[in-house]
């Protein structure tokens, strides 16, 4: 069985080894922290981490606490610590994806003090990492990453209750019947996170339970192309050996039914065969006075469906079996599932119950979006809060300071209440949250991508014979350039926030392809046309929209470094100028590039509209350019 603990554990250990690094690098050289988007491997990354080795001391990286999510001990067993045959629980092997995110996108979210691992001592100053812009955006887009659960899910009371009375009419001492729940509902309308909850809740809640033992199983259905593989992996979720009742029943399915109970003698031939772990479901309830129940959870159980539907049949009526420990949740999306296919079971006496989930609405999928907003500003206010605590005062005067501020109850930062209004009214056609979040997410990036440029342009010099004389910046221009990008922020009033702009423009690209897919489809030599762009942009001390010479880039600058890396690689042969202006032409159709507008083509300005690590992201997978890459980077040359 995997351990999540110290999956969990690594990956935090892996988040403050970056977060130490990078912060060591801005403070040690001056390099610009633009890609934390970028995936640890990224060339980009391995530049910076090797600054670091060479220029600057090494911190230490401490642990950090506080994640949005109350943590729970993970409620199932790992190798080194589940030899234990008095467990109480048995979780899943399967971690299902929300559980996984939740621990990652948690961290991500989190932004506290670097406080010592061991006790701080006395007379040393904690040291305490401020919050840049950067980070906060960063933090905004994991939040609402594909998958991830930070913190608690937000309303569906009613579905809640309903699962919850399911489970304890079922599950509980004085209730340990089986039975099943057959929930249904639109993809993207939470019905396998709110399980996922509430299965964690109760087990966590049950763990004092002394007259019931819960074996639980989640399993998500997609994966098995054979339907008939479900009784192996139910066996293992439960941990129970192949033919652990009787060596000579060879079918999968038959020691499963005497595992839930319902044939005569299983305890008996189970507590001579215990399982490779000594935790045979039969052999522990002769040796303990607790009932067993088994809690299985089969999401997107509509892929069991065969022509006879024996699959689906046999394991609803093992859960509708009055001696049965089976208490089974099936999820799937069709509501008529049980009509259309499984007819036999509709009215039957311990039949499946149903629970469909309404598609989301504007009102909830606001009050989800403002929630996450909600928890990201409260852990950003508190790490600013430290940090500005430990910049202004000196230890003798911290120890009488007040007591930390309460963060503000109402959304102050992040985005404005109009662009929250408009993602959810965008994305309420299909009441699928997912594309809510994405368009969250996405008006993020493009923030980002505008702050970053905005900043570059501030600071770049401005080419007097090509650039006509720049208007007055607006108030509000003016507070965003003030919001350095990595510079800590003293205050909420400094993360740049999505206005109803950002979330027009992506509505647009969350309905097409997003970036990484668009660099994906791309030919070779087109690619490597982004990549060279790439590579100027990202040579220029500071920025990454800016070139060396402190002018912005040019088509035809781009089209003279083009040439000159790809005759110095000799990896590919670069493309006429003609066809290079139709490449160009092409990224300006698809958004991956804007071209400016200018008398002769090669002054067009040129600008990438994605993130670097996007398309980093895009070519990785192509290991002759993801090569030439590594070594540009490595290189990193000034290249005009
Ligand atoms: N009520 C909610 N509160 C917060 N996040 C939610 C809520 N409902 C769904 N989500 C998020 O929406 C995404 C899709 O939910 P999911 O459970 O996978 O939907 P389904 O299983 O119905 O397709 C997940 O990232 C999930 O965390
Ligand atoms: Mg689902």
């Amino acid at each position: 069985m995997s351990s999540p603990s110290s999956s969990t554990r690594s990956q935090q250990k892996h988040a403050n080894n970056a977060r130490v690094t990078r912060h060591a690098l801005r403070t040690a050289n001056s390099i610009p922290s633009n890609c934390t988007t970028s995936t640890p491997d990224t060339p980009s990354k391995q530049l910076r981490v090797r600054a670091l080795s060479l220029h600057s001391p090494k911190q230490p990286a401490s642990p950090r606490s506080h994640p949005v999510r109350p943590k729970r001990k993970p409620s199932h067993d790992s190798d080194e610590n589940s030899n234990s045959s008095d467990e109480t629980l048995n979780c899943e092997n399967y971690e299902s994806p929300a559980k996984k995110m939740r621990s990652v996108a948690s961290d991500c979210l989190t932004r506290e003090s670097r406080s010592p691992t061991k006790q701080q001592q006395p007379g040393l100053v904690e040291l305490v990492e401020p919050v840049t812009s950067l980070e906060a955006l960063a933090n905004a887009k994991a939040a609402f990453k594909p998958g991830s659960v930070p913190g608690r899910l937000v309303g569906r009371d009613s579905e809640r209750s309903t699962i919850v009375a399911f489970l304890t009419s079922h599950a509980t001492h004085g209730n340990t019947k089986s039975g099943s729940l057959y929930v249904s509902g639109v993809p993207g309308t939470g019905k396998s996170a709110m399980i996922d909850e509430i299965i964690d809740d109760f087990t966590e809640a049950q763990k004092g339970e002394s007259r019931v033992r819960h074996m639980v199983g989640k399993i998500n259905c997609m994966q098995f192309t054979d339907p008939q593989a479900i009784y192996k992996k139910i066996l293992s979720e439960f941990d129970i050996e192949e033919g652990a009742f009787d060596t000579n029943v060879k079918e999968p399915f038959r020691t499963l039914e005497r595992a839930f109970g319902h044939m005569e003698g299983g305890d008996k031939v189970g507590s001579q065969t215990p399982s490779k772990k000594g935790r045979t479901v039969a052999s522990a309830s002769l040796t303990s006075s607790k009932k067993i129940m088994h809690l299985l959870v089969l999401d997107e159980i509509d892929q069991l469906a065969t022509r006879d539907q024996s699959v689906l049949y046999r394991i609803f009526e093992w859960a509708a079996l009055p001696g049965s420990t089976l208490v089974l949740i099936g999820i799937a999306n069709a509501l008529d599932l049980m009509q259309r296919y499984l007819p036999r079971l509709v009215g039957m006496t311990g039949g499946p119950k149903l629970l469909n989930f309404n598609p989301y609405g504007p009102p909830e999928i606001s009050a989800i979006i403002k929630s996450r907003l909600l928890g990201l500003q409260e852990t950003t206010f508190k790490a600013i809060q430290k940090y500005n605590i430990s910049k202004s005062t000196s230890p003798s005067t911290k120890k009488q300071s007040k007591p930390l501020e309460s963060a503000p109850e109402q959304l102050v930062s992040f985005m404005q209440p109009s662009a929250v209004e408009l993602c959810s009214r965008k994305a309420s056609g299909t009441g699928d949250l997912r594309r809510a979040l994405d368009l969250v997410r996405v008006s993020f990036e493009n923030l980002e991508v505008e702050t970053r440029r905005k900043m570059a342009k501030a600071s770049t010099p401005t080419d007097q014979e090509n650039a006509p004389p720049p208007p007055p910046p607006s108030k509000a221009q003016t507070n965003q350039l003030c919001s350095d990008l990595n510079t800590p922020l003293t205050s909420l009033e400094g993360i740049p926030k999505v206005g109803v702009a950002h979330v027009l423009k992506a509505a647009n690209s969350v309905s097409g392809p997003g970036p990484v897919q668009k660099v994906k489809v791309l030919a070779t030599q087109q690619k490597a046309v982004l990549l060279v762009l790439m590579n100027v942009l990202g040579s220029a001390k500071g920025a990454f929209v800016k070139r060396t010479a402190g002018k912005e880039l040019l088509l035809g600058d781009l089209h003279e470094a083009y040439v000159s890396v790809l005759k110095r690689k000799q990896v590919i042969k670069p493309v006429t100028k003609t066809e290079f202006g139709d490449i160009m032409g092409l990224f300006e159709s698809v958004g991956l590039v804007s071209l400016g507008k200018a008398k002769e083509e090669r002054l067009k300005k040129v600008q990438l509209e994605c993130l670097p690590a996007q398309v980093e992201d895009g070519i990785r997978d192509d290991p002759v350019l993801w090569g030439m890459w590594k070594e540009l980077v490595a290189s990193a040359s000034t290249l005009i």
